[in-house]
Formats: C-alpha cells, structure tokens, sequence
C-alpha cells in the first residue's frame, strides 16, 4: 500500500441513496487536501459506477466547492447499484450480476488516484472494506439519514432528516385537531427506529412504532380510546417504515431487482390507519414522508458534523488510516475500521434513555 507521503491525487466518491450534508463533505475534503495537504482531487460520478460503469470523473478545485456546503444532494451525483463485486445490469428483463472488482485497480491506475475517499451508508462503506482487503488505499465517511452505522455517535443527514420529518408532523397535526382525526405519520429508517423515536418525541406524538419493539394493534386502539374519553379528539402516530407487529412482518413496499440491497420498505402507514378506522369510530389518514426526508439544506449541526468528517477524512489518509471510518465519539472525531463499523446495523434498543424519557411523558410504543 501507498506511504502517505507519496499521495498527490485523491478520488472523492459519494454511494448509496442522498443524504443532506454529502456536498458539505465533499467541499471540505476538497478544501483540505488543496489547503492542508497540497494534493489534487478528483470527484468520481455517479459512486462506483464511475470507477467500474459508465460514470465519469472530473477534477474539484476550489470553484467546484464554492457555495455548495448548503446544497442538499451531492454534486457527483450517486448511485446504490452500482457495486463493483456484484455489479448488475439487466439484459432482456434478466438481471445479470458480474464481478467488476478486478477493474479497480487499472482504473484507479489509470485515473492516477493514489487514494480514496468514500462517502456512503452500510451498503458503500461495506464495499469500501473489501476493496481495502484488494490493497486498495482507501478511508470511508458514514452518511445516512437512518443513523444506523455502527461506531459513530451520530452520521450528517440525521438531524436534517429529524427536522424535516418534525416540521411535517407539526403541520399534520393541525389538520388532526381540526377535523378530529388519527394521523398516522410513515417516516424512513429502513429496519432502525432513530428518526421515529426522534421526530415523534420532538413532535409530541401520542404513539410512537419502531422496529425494535414490536406493536400490538388492539394497545394502539386502546390508547387512541382512552385518549377520546379524556376529550382528546385526534391522536398522531408516527410509524417508522420498518415497524412491524408482535408476530407480525416487516412490509414490503417494492423489490429493485438490480440494487444490491433489493427491498423497499413501506406501506405500513395505510395498513395502520385502516385498522385503527375499521376498529375505532374516528377517521384516520396516513401520510407517508418519504424522500423529503432526504432532501433539501442540511441543518447548521450536520453542515459543522459533515466538515469535521470532511477534514478528518484527508487527516486520516494523511495518518496512512488505511481502511479505517471516520466517526463522532463522545463529541471528538475519531476513526475505526470501517469492518467493525459496518458489522451490525445500530438500533434503538429498548433501555436507552430516549426511549424511558418517551415513556415517562406519556408516549406508547404500542405495547
Ligand atoms: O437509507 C436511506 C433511505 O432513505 C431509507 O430510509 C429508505 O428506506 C431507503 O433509503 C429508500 O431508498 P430508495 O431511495 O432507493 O427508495
């Protein structure tokens, strides 16, 4: 592997879905290897699909980085299909799965990128670690709106996600106590509770459903009951796409047949406010957030948090951190092997403060 000393040229790459804070890091990565370190830097389009598809790359200067820390998105573009070891295209209604992986190494060879940066959730940084393993210089940053990597305190995108999906439920409500009804809030997270747990509290949501604790629908209905005899004529419940009940299954909302990680979650909304209708006297309306949750400025916390990762990111090159996260512990930037990170999804377990704080001001799980 490369001596540190001898880098000139990193390629910065952005995978797996958007996430608000992805050109906040890309700009302070790019700012810091120009100011801190001397070195060139390359963006490569698209995720892997510039390295091992059809994307392109293109060199970032300081004008390509000017004015975009408060842009959500991310310049480069991305991409959760593209995975150089199971790399899929379909041909005639068929999906085929290749591995590109071989080509990493010419390419980045050819492109004269002596390291790697790469910015993604569990799905890219699980990628980022095998292409260590190909002797592949390379540091990872954790994204994701769900904040469900393993070893980091928090990943950029979450807060924004949390406010956004706060702000929405704030809305939601008016209409729930105007016309006296259940809102049944679906938000994102995929199989992590993080942004339910949060933007329900943050809301003052009635019911909060996670996937790590299961719900039983007749506790929802006596709650929203009880809650019509204390004179309280709407209730709001934010489920989060993952929940499911006791017993019950994850739903389904649709398969991406050639995305590495296939499932969509979603639906669980609708099903919820049909029973609670069909068993209680009320109406009840679902709304399901969806990608606003990812989109738009981030917020000031995840601007700074996107920075930090974004300079600790080229420190950590610099250090020849080879195959090691950045992350937030106990408010420092520290790093980790990005294997370890992305070993297990961080879910809300049942005893955290959070979830008793919930608790004790009233908020059921459903339970
Ligand atoms: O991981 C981020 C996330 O927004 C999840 O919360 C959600 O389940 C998923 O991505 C949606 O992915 P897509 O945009 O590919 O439908």
């Amino acid at each position: 592997m490369i001596s540190p000393d001898r880098i000139n040229q990193i390629g910065i790459l952005t995978g797996g879905g958007d996430c608000p804070g992805l050109n906040a890091v890309i700009r302070a990565a790019v700012k810091t290897a120009l100011i801190q370190n001397g070195w060139k830097a390359v963006g490569i389009e698209d995720g892997f699909e510039g390295l091992v598809g059809d994307g392109k790359t293109r060199s970032l200067v300081f004008d390509d980085v000017k004015d975009i820390i408060d842009k959500g998105g991310t310049i480069l573009g991305a991409s959760n299909r593209a995975n150089p070891f199971d790399y899929r295209t379909c041909i005639k209604k068929k999906v085929v799965s290749e591995d590109r992986s071989s080509q990493l190494t010419d390419k980045l060879k050819e492109l004269e990128l002596d390291a790697l940066i790469i910015i993604g959730g569990d799905g890219t940084l699980s990628i980022a670690a095998k292409m260590h393993t190909m002797g592949i210089p390379l540091v990872g940053v954790p994204k994701t709106i769900d904040n469900d990597i393993g070893a980091t305190d928090i990943t950029f995108g979450f807060d924004t996600a949390v406010n956004t999906a706060t702000e929405a439920i704030d809305k939601i409500r008016t209409t729930g106590e105007s016309h006296h009804r259940v809102m049944v809030v679906e938000v994102m997270g995929r199989y992590a509770g993080w942004i339910a747990l949060n933007a329900g509290i943050a809301s003052g949501a009635d019911i909060i459903l996670i996937p790590e604790i299961p719900f039983r629908l007749d506790e929802i209905c006596r709650v929203i009951k009880d809650r019509i005899g204390l004179g309280r004529r709407h209730s709001i419940v934010v489920v989060a796409e993952g929940a499911k009940s006791e017993g019950g299954d994850i739903m389904v909302k649709r398969i991406v047949k050639n995305s590495p990680d296939t499932v969509r979650l979603g639906g669980i909304g609708k099903m919820l406010a049909d029973k609670i209708a069909s068993e209680i006297s009320i109406e009840a309306r679902d709304t399901v957030l969806g990608h606003i949750q990812r989109g738009g400025s981030p917020s000031a916390f995840d601007r700074v948090l996107a920075t930090r990762f974004g300079a600790g990111a080229v420190g950590l090159l610099a250090d020849g951190g080879f195959g090691r996260m950045v992350c937030l512990h106990n408010t420092r930037i520290e790093s980790v092997p990005i294997e370890d990170a992305v070993r297990q999804l961080k879910k809300v377990t049942p005893e955290l403060d959070i979830v008793t704080a919930a608790k004790a001001t009233g908020v059921s799980f459903g339970i």
